[in-house]
């Protein structure tokens, strides 16, 4: 049985994932260093996946075109005058060049910068200026421009969030939503308000660190014993599907218990939905969403968008507090991801180290679901090469 679709992956590592035993091992280092691994993540894991890729308010006019990537694949979003969001490869059809290389409002037409092909907000190829010869209109004996409009991605949005499906291949997205929807019933869209995003950079860890250390409520009173106030004992795991994470039921009553002050003491939930996207509840007023996008095995960039969630808009003294006790919790949660990173470089880390069967459960499942994601499509691969051959 193929374990693991890449032959540079020590295949014992990943005998020790796949032990049985109450104590499990986590993935081996390769999984988080190794250019291969990464490579199979490229091109089996995030294609296939429903991706958050931007933040839906950050695009709001008719024309807006904001490129982003999953992987290394090129896509557009673009804002029609419909007021829905398209996404496109982000690539010419002429001599396939890279379209849109910053956010910029492109009015009602993309238009290449190289020969001045020029595409709808549809995506339609509308013009292609002196393709056949000297007539400026003509087109070449053969040429149909509805062939050559832009490649359209997967791309759905829910609420605030764009998710692209660059393969086609992801669950109905009504389906990869529901678990979350399901955890959160009772809240009210309509009253949630954008308190701002914060960008947090580069953090110099593969983004599966980050997602882990969101899943796991094992270190946050550890880790962010001055900036939150839940005990581990009050958290509980969830494991539900390709959502995972943890949540805490508080006393609401309970003094500092709104979210807006120094310290979260609230209840809350963790959410996760495979692979990248990560959702925190605050009860009762706030909610945040971190957008990571994998940039190479060891690098992750991560922004987080901050909401109200009870109506109320914030002045800007207390939204910029909130935002900086959200800097300074994340900045905790960076500086271990990053030594998880470095901790990998030794030879003691290639049996994965140890999860708690209680508390981190739930990073077990998620290691799971990487592991078998990549199986899975690397073995519909391997039948289709068959198939071919
Ligand atoms: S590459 Fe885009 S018009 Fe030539
Ligand atoms: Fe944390």
């Amino acid at each position: 049985m193929t374990i693991i679709p890449t032959t540079q992956v020590d295949q014992d590592s990943f005998s020790r994932f796949h032990q049985s035993g109450p104590v499990k091992r986590g993935l081996p280092p390769e999984a988080y260093t190794d250019s291969a691994f990464w490579q199979s993540e490229k091109e089996n894991l995030f294609p296939n996946n429903w991706m958050l890729v931007g933040f839906a308010h950050e695009m709001s006019r008719p024309g807006d075109a904001l490129p982003v990537t999953v992987g290394d694949t090129p896509v557009v979003l673009v804002r029609n005058k419909d007021n829905s969001i398209k996404a496109f490869h982000n690539v010419c059809r002429h001599r396939c060049l890279k379209l849109v290389d910053k956010p910029i409002n492109v009015g009602r037409i993309l238009k290449c910068p190289y020969h001045a092909w020029a595409y709808g907000l549809d995506g339609q190829l509308r013009t292609t200026p002196y393709f056949a010869g000297k007539d400026p209109k003509a087109a070449p004996a053969g040429f149909n421009p509805e062939e050559h409009g832009l490649k359209e991605v997967s791309c759905e949005v829910y609420h605030d969030w764009i998710f692209v499906n660059v393969n086609d291949n992801a669950q109905p997205f009504a389906e990869f939503m529901a678990p979350l929807v399901k955890h959160i019933q009772g809240m009210d869209f309509d009253k949630v308000k954008l308190v701002g995003v914060v960008d947090l950079g580069i953090v110099n860890c593969n983004w599966k660190f980050l997602m882990e250390n969101f899943i796991e409520p094992y270190h946050v009173q550890f880790v962010h014993s001055s900036t939150t106030d839940q005990p581990l004992t009050d958290h509980y795991t969830i494991v539900d599907g390709h959502c995972q994470g943890s949540a805490i039921d508080l006393d609401e009553s309970a003094e500092g218990g709104d979210g807006s002050g120094d310290t979260l003491a609230v209840s809350s939930r963790y959410l996760t939905l495979f692979p990248t996207f990560v959702f925190g509840r605050y009860i009762p007023d706030q909610m945040g969403v971190h957008l990571n996008i994998p940039l190479g095995p060891d690098k992750t960039l991560q922004r987080r968008a901050i909401y109200m969630t009870d109506g109320t808009e914030l002045d800007s003294e207390s939204a910029e507090k909130l935002k900086q006790l959200w800097i300074d919790v994340h900045k905790e949660d960076h500086e271990m991801c990053e030594r998880l990173q470095e901790g990998r470089k030794s030879s003691v880390a290639s049996d994965g180290g140890l999860l708690s069967p209680h508390w981190e459960n739930s990073v077990r499942n998620f290691q799971e679901l990487v592991v078998s994601s990549l199986t899975e499509f690397s073995g519909s691969k391997e039948k289709q090469e068959a198939s071919v051959a």
